[in-house]
């Protein structure tokens, strides 16, 4: 199947995802599941979420899909992860060989991208996927990336405008 259906294909069935699942915690599981079995150069998808009051600020593993990383707490000066959070940009690397921030996971992983996801103008955490393919984070991707963080902001939005306590409903349960 070419590229460009496969991802309308994917987009569809995660817009039907979050329309379906409970919470923002749900999404997030079942998106890096899809992700990864669905998208051939997605060999390790996961998401990072800022620790609630942590000074200084930390990203701590959430859901993932793919091989068991090191990194399962990263410093916002460090690693793409770090650089993503704390600029509120998507970040692509195309050869991570080339980039003296990236932090290692996988010998084999030769490109990668970080989403930020935003609530409410803040950001709360990301959508980090790595592949062991170069240049694999094309625009399409980057949009389709892009919509993913979305989805899941929406998820968390709603249950914080609705003053969900932690723990109950959204992420942190
Ligand atoms: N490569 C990331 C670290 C996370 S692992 O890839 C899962 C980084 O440079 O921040």
């Amino acid at each position: 199947m070419p590229t460009a259906s496969r991802i309308d294909e994917v987009r569809n069935d995660l817009t039907d995802l979050a329309e379906a699942v409970a919470n923002a915690h749900e999404l997030m599981q079942a998106m890096v599941k899809m992700l990864h079995e669905r998208m051939l150069k997605y060999n390790w998808v996961g998401f990072y979420m800022l620790e609630p009051g942590a000074s200084p600020p930390m990203l701590v593993l959430d859901a993932f899909e793919g091989a068991t990383t090191p990194h399962t707490r990263i410093p916002l000066n460090q690693g793409i992860c770090g650089a993503a959070a704390s600029s509120g940009q998507t970040v692509v690397v195309d050869d991570v060989s080339r980039d003296p921030r990236y932090l290692a996971c996988s010998l084999e992983t030769r490109s990668e991208i970080v989403v930020p996801v935003f609530v409410h103008g803040k950001v709360v955490g990301e959508l980090d996927i790595d592949s062991h393919f170069a240049a694999a984070f094309t625009c399409e991707h980057q949009d389709l990336v892009q919509y993913c963080a979305k989805l899941v902001a929406e998820k968390l939005e709603t249950a914080r405008t609705l003053n969900v306590k932690p723990g109950t409903l959204n992420h942190e349960s």
